[in-house]
């Protein structure tokens, strides 16, 4: 068996990107660049079943770049090697031989960009096969076609069986004519490159060392043309960083499309890459749907709604431009139009939250009703439950929040206020207007309204006359 080195080059600086961020940290889909390649070599390498090793090559803002993916893929053990002056990318590998020991001692080198989002582990496997296929091989460029090839290197194919690549300031105007070009992405088999970076110089307008450079014609180098594709779209502005993140939202909702998920218009749907949803659920346009958030079969969620990390059970119903975070919505609630739903909510089953209802930290069992204008936080309400209009849990006293219990059953009336902590029992009644200060125990009637007066013909005295 094999032992594979996969290199992610993310050392540059990303000058046009004009931003203080290092280019690999800046914000996709919400995750980062380095996400997208690092997470499609990991899956690779596990597709191979190969002994491996990942390593980063990083420079610029190298703290905080290492700080981040040790972060979020300390599991997957990767190394580092710090390039300190960016010299160019055959300068940048030979950093990552140099400083990373073991990577001298694998049978194939991968090389892939950390600003190229969009590359999947399959391009990397057709890749990976051209090697069984022809043993004397040493070296595949993944490369594309593009009617505008400004800025890549272009592939020359002349005498030989291999070929050379020419980047864009050191090209002749009939070589610039060329719509083939490099992809960035490679897989050297090891001895060779190693060798090869060794004898590369920086004799070229860039002064750099080009580890295209290892591409001869005389050399068993072979290039594995993917033709019109975007799958090499590299991240240099923020412009080409929103391509990419349309590229992947697009490429995420035609998966789940594919899946039997109903997303009427996936060009105006944003959902991140690890949402997960089930089939025969309806996205309408305008929704946003973030993090880890599970959304069940058969649910509807409505245009204008935005969700992050919740769950949402089977045949839920969220109605237009409603906020929910970090909740768990049960089996047919149905929630808005117009609610927000903050932190830990568990909205149950059949119940139902209305327009403008602010619920937070709450715990609502089966059939609850909040229909309309209220502010549910640090409570409990027992099953079947119907909260009136206006209704506002008084949860904070300045210093410290405290809990509203309600029963099951219970009828509170619109425009009560609950003074927390309280405990109002089952089967209860508080007419509407009732500041509730005190408990009321199971069965109990509550009322607490100040006497109204009514004066007869009263009226007029306080009805002002209409300047004409
Ligand atoms: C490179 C290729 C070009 C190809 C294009 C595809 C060379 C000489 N040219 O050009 O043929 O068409 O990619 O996008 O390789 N990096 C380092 N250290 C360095 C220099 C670069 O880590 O010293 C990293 C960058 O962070 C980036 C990658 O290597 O992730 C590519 O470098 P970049 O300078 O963007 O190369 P291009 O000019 O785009
Ligand atoms: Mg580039």
């Amino acid at each position: 068996m094999s032992q594979i080195g996969l290199c992610i080059l993310a050392a540059g600086k990303g000058t046009r990107m004009k931003s203080i961020l290092p280019k690999v940290l800046a914000p996709i889909c919400g995750k980062k660049l380095i996400d997208f390649p690092l997470k499609t070599s990991l899956y690779f390498l596990n597709q191979l079943k190969a002994k491996s090793l990942l390593g980063l090559v990083i420079g610029h803002g190298a703290e905080d770049v290492k700080k981040y993916v040790d972060q979020n893929f300390n599991s997957e053990n990767p190394q580092y090697a710090l390039q300190e002056e960016q010299l160019g990318t055959a300068h940048a590998l030979k950093t990552y031989f140099e400083k990373i020991k073991d990577a001298t001692k694998t049978d194939y080198t991968v090389v892939i960009c950390g600003d190229t989002p969009l590359i999947e582990s399959d391009d990397l496997l057709k890749m990976m096969e051209c090697f069984s296929q022809d043993k004397n091989l040493n070296a595949v460029c993944a490369t594309f076609e593009t009617e505008n090839p400004y800025g890549y290197g272009r592939i020359v194919k002349t005498s030989g069986k291999g070929f050379h690549i020419v980047e864009e300031k050191d090209a002749t105007n009939e070589e610039r004519k060329i719509l083939e070009v490099n992809s960035g992405l490679y897989i050297f088999k090891t001895n060779f490159i190693v060798n090869e970076l060794a004898a590369i110089k920086s004799e070229n307008k860039s002064k750099e060392f080009y580890l295209t450079d290892a591409f001869k014609d005389s050399y068993d180098v072979q290039a594995v043309n993917f033709f019109k594709t975007n799958k090499f779209l590299g991240v240099n502005t923020i412009s080409q960083l929103d391509d990419s993140a349309s590229a992947l939202n697009l490429r995420k909702c035609k998966e789940l499309q594919a899946n039997g998920v109903f997303i009427l218009d996936a060009h105006r749907t944003f959902i991140e890459m690890d949402v997960e949803i089930l089939s025969d659920t309806i996205i309408y346009p305008n929704t946003f749907i973030y993090g880890k958030t599970k959304i069940s079969k058969n649910v509807v969620i409505e245009p204008g709604v935005i969700i992050k990390n919740s769950i949402i059970d089977q045949n839920v119903h969220v109605l237009a431009n409603s906020y929910i975070e970090e909740s768990h919505l049960k089996d047919g609630c149905q929630i808005g139009p117009f609610a927000r739903i903050r932190p830990q909510s568990v909205i149950g089953i059949q119940a139902k939250i209305g327009n403008f209802v602010e619920t937070k930290k709450v715990v609502l069992e089966k059939g609850v009703k909040i229909s309309h204008l209220s502010y549910v936080g640090d409570a409990f309400i027992g099953e079947e439950s119907n909260i009136g209009c206006g209704f506002i849990t008084c949860n904070y006293d300045g210093a410290n929040k405290h809990v509203t219990k309600i029963g099951k059953n219970s009828f509170i009336g619109s425009d009560c206020q609950a003074i927390a902590p309280i405990e109002i029992g089952d089967n209860t009644f508080v007419a509407a207007g009732t500041t509730i200060s005190k408990n009321v125990p199971h069965e109990a009637f509550a009322i607490g309204r100040p006497p109204l007066s009514v004066k007869d013909d009263m009226a007029k005295k306080f009805i002002k006359k209409k300047k004409t």
